[in-house]
């Protein structure tokens, strides 16, 4: 029987099925909207919509559905990842309007597909990109298709897909994610007065091929002028201390702009997150001027279980991470965004050497100005250790791993931890977030953690975080798709 004790409070997860990539995150209309790749018939089929969460805060959500689901013959096996402009006065009334664009996902195993073109790399699928605008964020109007499949480069392959869509001077660009016919991945920028009548620009590639595939491209463009192209590369090979998971997300800081960038050297690339979970993230800029990113806590690595014991949910989204520029090496810090400290309770202070109690399942620790090595333990069974310049997490109890390995990065000197531990999913930040890991554990029965400090340290908290999303969890009800679809 799936355990109670895994059960998350403030970390989003579909209602019931399978949740991957978060999409078309934004602030619109004052609200925060956070669309995510949806399959409420997981694990029966595989069919993908955009599923919805809604929130004032980012701290309080509601769940607001399928907004986004298959209904026209270019999306029939998928409406797939992608993004959301906000065009300001665009409505009736100069109201504001929400424009999605996404792929749609085709298979087409009948005429002329390969059985032995695995992943039907060169036959039997099509990707197309669509848009469709809406005035509520819920509703969505007519379907455009605006590039088909026999619309992309001819050096492409059949994987094509994931559009980022932003505007700059006077233009509108899109990025797609892509894999080139001769098997590394790239992105392709288009360019468009209008949004809706796209021109293709030119390519970006690697110097040296680097994957086989990038899938949801995104950008970061700062106010002082840095821009950071954003990818999840497929197909690297594991290294010492890289390049763990399946597949990996990063980023590039770029020495010009994205628009005018057409290689990239990916001897540059800064993975996102060192932790088994974490995968497809996306970027946005809030009403505050904010780059705030959400990530998939999640991903398609079968080694390790995510829903294990009959769960009825499978995989869940980051906290709404902040991105600041570290003036020292150009890199991305990302630090939960201050909102979540509304969630904070009772503070506890926790002794070196001592076992502290937190009378949930759901906590904030945090833990300043560390000197030398230690670690820190919850439950006697996953610990966060800083030993001989390595930063890593490890599990005690095995079984509670299911199947994750642990882990660790070189780090020269360890000053700062921020562990967010919510049910089953836990995000490691480590100084000011240059480094972070997030990841699953499945711990035992229980009602409330034990955290157990062993590290010189000034400061040293934890507080109980309150429960906001269990109840939405449980009266949520997802509606139910029918048609049968297909794998990426
Ligand atoms: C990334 C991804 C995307 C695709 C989506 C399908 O996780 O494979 O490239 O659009 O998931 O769910």
């Amino acid at each position: 029987m799936p355990n109670k004790a895994w059960e998350l409070g403030f970390h989003l997860r579909s209602p019931r099925g399978w949740l991957n990539d978060p999409n078309g995150s934004c602030q619109f209309n004052g609200e925060y909207y956070v669309y995510y790749q949806y399959n409420d018939a997981w694990p029966k089929i595989d069919q993908k919509a955009w599923g919805l969460f809604v929130s004032r805060d980012l701290v309080h959500w509601r769940y607001e559905g399928m907004p986004i689901e298959p209904s026209i013959p270019e999306d029939r096996h998928g409406v797939y990842s992608g993004c959301t402009v906000v065009e300001r006065g665009a409505g009736d009334d100069g109201a504001d309007l929400l424009r999605a664009f996404y792929t749609g996902n085709v298979v087409c195993l009948d005429a002329g597909h390969n059985p032995k073109d695995v992943g039907r790399v060169y036959t039997g699928r099509e990707a197309h990109e669509i848009t469709c605008t809406s005035t509520d964020g819920i509703h969505f109007g007519t379907k455009t298709v605006l590039l088909r499949t026999q619309d992309y480069p001819d050096e492409c392959s059949l994987h094509v897909r994931d559009p980022k869509v932003w505007r700059q001077d006077d233009s509108w660009y899109m990025l797609l994610g892509a894999r080139h016919l001769r098997n590394h991945g790239m992105c392709l920028l288009y360019r468009s007065d209008d949004g809706l009548s796209w021109e293709f620009a030119h390519r970006i590639d690697s110097a040296y091929p680097f994957g086989y595939m990038w899938e949801c491209p995104n950008i970061v463009q700062l106010d002082d002028g840095s821009e950071y192209l954003a990818f999840s590369p497929q197909g690297l090979p594991r290294m010492r201390d890289r390049w763990h998971n399946l597949c990996q997300a990063g980023y590039i800081p770029l020495p010009g702009r994205i628009v005018d960038t057409t290689v990239v050297d990916e001897r540059d690339f800064v993975e996102w997150d060192h932790g088994h979970d974490f995968y497809a993230p996306q970027t946005f800029v809030d009403d505050q001027g904010r780059w705030i990113l959400i990530g998939w806590l999640g991903g398609f690595d079968p080694h390790w279980a995510c829903a294990p014991d009959g769960l009825a949910w499978c995989h869940c989204l980051t906290v709404p991470r902040l991105l600041r520029k570290d003036p020292a090496s150009g890199h991305l810090l990302q630090t939960p965004v201050p909102e979540l400290v509304a969630l904070r309770g009772k503070k506890v202070t926790l002794v070196r050497g001592a076992t502290a109690g937190i009378s949930t399942r759901h906590a904030d620790i945090v833990l300043e100005d560390i000197a030398g090595d230690g670690s820190i333990t919850i439950d006697e069974s996953l610990q966060v250790f800083f030993e001989r310049q390595r930063l890593g997490i490890r599990y005690l109890v095995p079984q509670q791993a299911a199947g994750r390995d642990d882990r660790s990065i070189p780090l020269d000197s360890l000053r700062d931890l921020r562990i967010l531990v919510d049910g089953s999913a836990v995000e490691v930040y480590a100084n000011d977030g240059a480094q972070v890991f997030s990841s699953r554990w499945f711990p035992a029965e229980g009602t409330s953690l034990t955290i157990r400090t062993d590290l010189n340290v000034r400061v040293a908290q934890a507080w109980p975080m309150e429960d906001v999303l269990g109840n939405l969890y449980a009266t949520a009800q997802a509606p139910s798709i029918s048609q049968p679809g297909w794998n990426a």
